[in-house]
């Protein structure tokens, strides 16, 4: 049975495909698209392609376009850096905040997340939210408080408007980019987990309704049996989007 959330798959393109092959990828996925299946599909390019990937979705119903990353602040001198209203100008609908490789390369712990969701909900962008844990911790046996707690500490300050806003995308660290997945009864254990501590701080009926996505090592042959899962509603997914065939056939896998 068909439950009332939205499927969602994302494609994170990290730090990859130039500005022209990003343009064809994109240009790809779009034609192979098949928009009538309820599955909103979300490409996040890297910025400097942000703008004309964005105006090739725009007419495109189910498609929407996402940041990787935002800066905490509204604007400023900060060389470098990217805030969530520029993001915004170029229409992106989402950004991607908390991924591991944010966490673990760029420093960026609970207390700047939460600033960075903030000021992305200000801007007026959801947030595909991540989390996820580490071989050491899944070894501990502690990985369901740890995963909830980073959830708990970047995003229960938020009211029910705002998280309602808040898409979270579980990525267990071991698993990404190295080929080996989380079995889907790991990801569906993470996931009722994470939907049990939404229901305790927003109420049962309110976690229903929110979409948790998978990330990590999710390809076309492991992303029906992933998705087939009672409470994985989708994917983040990483090597896979940069193959317009691998993504849309998991695109396809509901
Ligand atoms: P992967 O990356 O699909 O390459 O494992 C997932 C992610 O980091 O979002």
């Amino acid at each position: 049975m068909q439950n009332q959330r939205k499927q969602i798959v994302a494609g994170n393109w990290k730090m990859h495909k130039t500005f022209e092959e990003g343009l064809e990828l994109a240009g790809q996925i779009v034609s192979g698209f098949e928009g009538d299946k309820g599955v909103e599909v979300v490409l996040a390019p890297p910025f400097i392609h942000q703008k004309a990937v964005g105006e090739l979705l725009a007419g495109v119903e189910g498609m929407s376009l996402a940041g990787q990353n935002c800066h905490q602040e509204a604007f400023g001198a900060y060389t470098g850096e990217v805030s969530a209203e520029m993001l915004r100008s170029v229409g992106a609908r989402y950004v991607i905040l908390g991924h591991s490789e944010r966490r673990q390369y760029f420093g960026e712990d609970d207390e700047l997340l939460r600033a960075k969701v903030d000021r992305a909900l200000e801007a007026g962008l959801d947030i595909i939210f991540c989390c996820g844990e580490s071989l050491e911790v899944r070894e501990g046996g502690d990985f369901l408080s740890f995963v909830t707690g980073q959830v708990e500490a970047a995003l229960f300050h938020l009211e029910e408007s705002s998280m309602a806003r808040v898409v979270l995308a579980y990525e267990p660290i071991w698993a990404i980019g190295t080929g080996r997945t989380a079995s889907p009864e790991q990801a569906q254990e993470m996931h009722a987990h994470l939907r049990k501590k939404l229901g305790e701080r927003y109420g049962v009926a309110f976690a229903e309704r929110q979409t948790i996505l998978y990330g990590g090592s999710c390809k076309p042959t492991n992303a029906k049996e992933l998705f087939s899962q009672p409470d994985v509603d989708g994917g983040l997914i990483g090597g896979a989007s940069l193959v317009a065939e691998d993504f849309l056939s998991i695109c396809r896998s509901f």
